[in-house]
C-alpha cells in the first residue's frame, strides 16, 4: 500500500519529524493548503512550506483546499512536488486546470468531497493519475471516518478497471490500521494520515505500508 504522511498542523517542526520520516520512507508528504475559503481553516503560507519539506527529500503530494487552485501551481512546481490535487468542487473549468498542471510535468489528482458524487469524474479519468477520496469533510484532522467512502471507492475502483484507467485511488481523513484495511479491501492504492501516523510515526508507517 501507497502511504502518505500528511502534516497539516502548523504545530509540527520539521526538525521533529524529517528523520522519522526519513527512516520510515512513506512514498509522500502530504501537503494541506488551506485558504480560509474552500474551507473555514488556513494553514500553511508556500514559504512554510518550502522551509518544511527543504530539510527533506521525500516527494511531495501537495493537496489544494483552496478556491482558486491555479494560482498556487507555479510555487508547488519549483518544490519537490511529484503531484498536485485540486478539488473538483472549486474548479469550473477542469480540463483547463489539468492541462495547467500538467504543463509544469507534475502529476495531477481531483479530490471530492464526501457529498459528491464519484460519477461526477468519469470524463476525467483518462487524464488523470489520482482521485483524491475524502474520508472526511476536509478542513481538519483527527475526525472520524465517514464509512459511505468505501460505497465510493468499490464503485470508482470498478470502473477504473473496466475502463482500464491508470488513475489510482486515494483516501483522506480518519485513516488508521483499521479503516486503512477496510479502504484497501474496497480497492485502494494509497492511504493519506495524520493523527494516526503521528502518534508513533516509525512504527504506523510501517503498519499502513504492510496493509
Ligand atoms: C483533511 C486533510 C487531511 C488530514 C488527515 O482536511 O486533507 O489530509 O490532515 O488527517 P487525519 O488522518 O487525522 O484524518
Ligand atoms: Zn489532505
Amino acid at each position: 500500500m501507497k502511504v502518505s504522511v500528511s502534516v497539516l498542523s502548523n504545530e509540527i517542526k520539521p526538525q521533529d519529524i524529517v528523520k522519522k520520516l526519513d527512516l520510515s520512507k512513506p512514498d509522500y508528504i502530504h501537503i494541506d493548503i488551506m485558504d480560509g475559503k474552500f474551507v473555514s481553516n488556513k494553514t500553511w503560507t508556500t514559504s512554510e512550506v518550502k522551509k518544511f519539506t527543504s530539510y527533506s527529500t521525500l516527494p511531495l503530494e501537495v493537496h489544494l483546499m483552496v478556491n482558486n487552485p491555479s494560482k498556487y501551481i507555479e510555487d508547488y512546481a519549483l518544490m519537490n512536488t511529484s503531484i498536485i490535487i485540486f478539488h473538483y468542487e472549486a474548479v469550473k473549468d477542469i480540463n483547463e486546470m489539468i492541462n495547467k498542471v500538467k504543463l509544469y510535468g507534475l502529476k495531477v489528482g481531483i479530490a471530492i468531497n464526501p457529498e459528491t458524487n464519484i460519477y461526477v469524474l468519469i470524463p476525467y479519468l483518462n487524464m488523470i493519475d489520482e482521485v483524491l477520496i475524502m474520508s472526511v469533510h476536509p478542513g481538519k484532522s483527527g475526525q472520524s471516518f465517514i464509512e459511505e467512502s468505501l460505497e465510493k471507492i468499490s464503485v470508482l475502483k470498478n470502473i477504473i478497471l473496466e475502463g482500464n484507467y491508470k488513475t489510482i485511488i486515494s483516501v483522506d481523513g480518519g485513516i488508521n490500521n483499521e479503516t486503512g484495511l477496510l479502504c484497501k479491501d474496497a480497492g485502494a492504492d494509497e492511504l493519506v494520515s495524520a493523527s494516526y501516523i503521528h502518534k508513533d510515526i516509525i512504527n504506523n508507517i510501517k503498519t499502513l505500508k504492510n496493509i
